[in-house]
């Protein structure tokens, strides 16, 4: 498929380098057209604007920081609907200071951003670092098998092309839900990053799915 990818720093380059290695047109759209070149040199695929970007292709990724989407979409005229129906991809993390999200307790980055676009937006990719995603499938596996991806979306058909490039990646797209539970995958990765941050291996929070589901499979009640 034809990706544009918004930004060319270090999400463009990790996800639109495995995308085009995987045989996907990538269009890299940035403010800086030197950026773009050198990105799309390295990566084999085309530099543009991030107009070019945005009306490229059949799915969008917004490879920039939360605080620029804003000025960048209503320069590329999404108050205007230039971006209504479009697959937009959403890896941002709206995290501030205090790692606490600067969404707040409102509606969180990607319903905000369907609402503000009338595009199908799908929260992915938000989860991990960039380093992973560069990784190949196999180093980036957990012991039970590969990675699975969490997706969140309204929209089905938007929520099929995204998966087409997770397992374009060598991983396993994981629906949760509808951009609801986009604002609590939002969350948890804010979580998430102040425990690597931090030092602590979040895994150590979690025993094995089977301890956990002891009391279901017994019949018990309520957690
Ligand atoms: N890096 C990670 O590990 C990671 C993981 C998951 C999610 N994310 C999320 O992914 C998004 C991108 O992160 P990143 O690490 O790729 O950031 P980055 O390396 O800093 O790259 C940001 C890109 O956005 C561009 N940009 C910044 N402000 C802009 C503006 N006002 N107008 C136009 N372009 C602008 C930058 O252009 P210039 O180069 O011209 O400055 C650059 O191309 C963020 O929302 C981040 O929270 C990052």
């Amino acid at each position: 498929m034809r990706v544009g990818v918004l930004g060319t720093g270090n999400m463009a380059d990790a996800l639109g380098t495995r995308w085009a290695a995987a045989g996907h047109e990538v269009l890299f759209g940035g403010r800086s057209p030197e950026r773009s070149r050198a990105l799309a040199g390295r990566a084999g695929g085309l530099p543009g604007t991030l107009g070019e970007a945005a009306r490229f292709g059949d799915a969008v990724l917004l490879a920039l920081p939360h605080h620029a989407l804003a000025g960048v979409l209503a320069g590329l005229g999404a108050g205007e609907g230039a971006l209504r129906g479009r697959v937009l991809i959403d890896c941002t993390n709206a995290v501030g200071p205090g790692l606490l999200l600067t969404t707040g307790t409102g509606p969180g980055a990607a319903r905000t951003l369907a609402r503000t676009t009338g595009a199908g937006v799908v929260k992915a990719f938000n989860h991990l670092p960039d380093a992973v995603w560069r990784l190949d499938p196999f180093t980036a596996a957990t012991a039970e098998g590969p990675l699975a991806v969490p997706l969140c979306g309204d929209d089905e058909a938007a929520l099929e092309t995204v998966r087409t490039l997770v397992r374009a990646l060598g991983h396993v797209p994981l629906t949760l839900g509808g951009l609801e539970r986009a604002d609590q995958l939002e969350a948890a990765t804010a979580l998430l990053i102040g425990l690597w941050k931090s030092g602590h291996d979040p895994r150590t929070l979690l025993p094995p799915f089977e301890v956990v589901t002891a009391g279901d499979r017994a019949g018990r009640r309520g957690r």
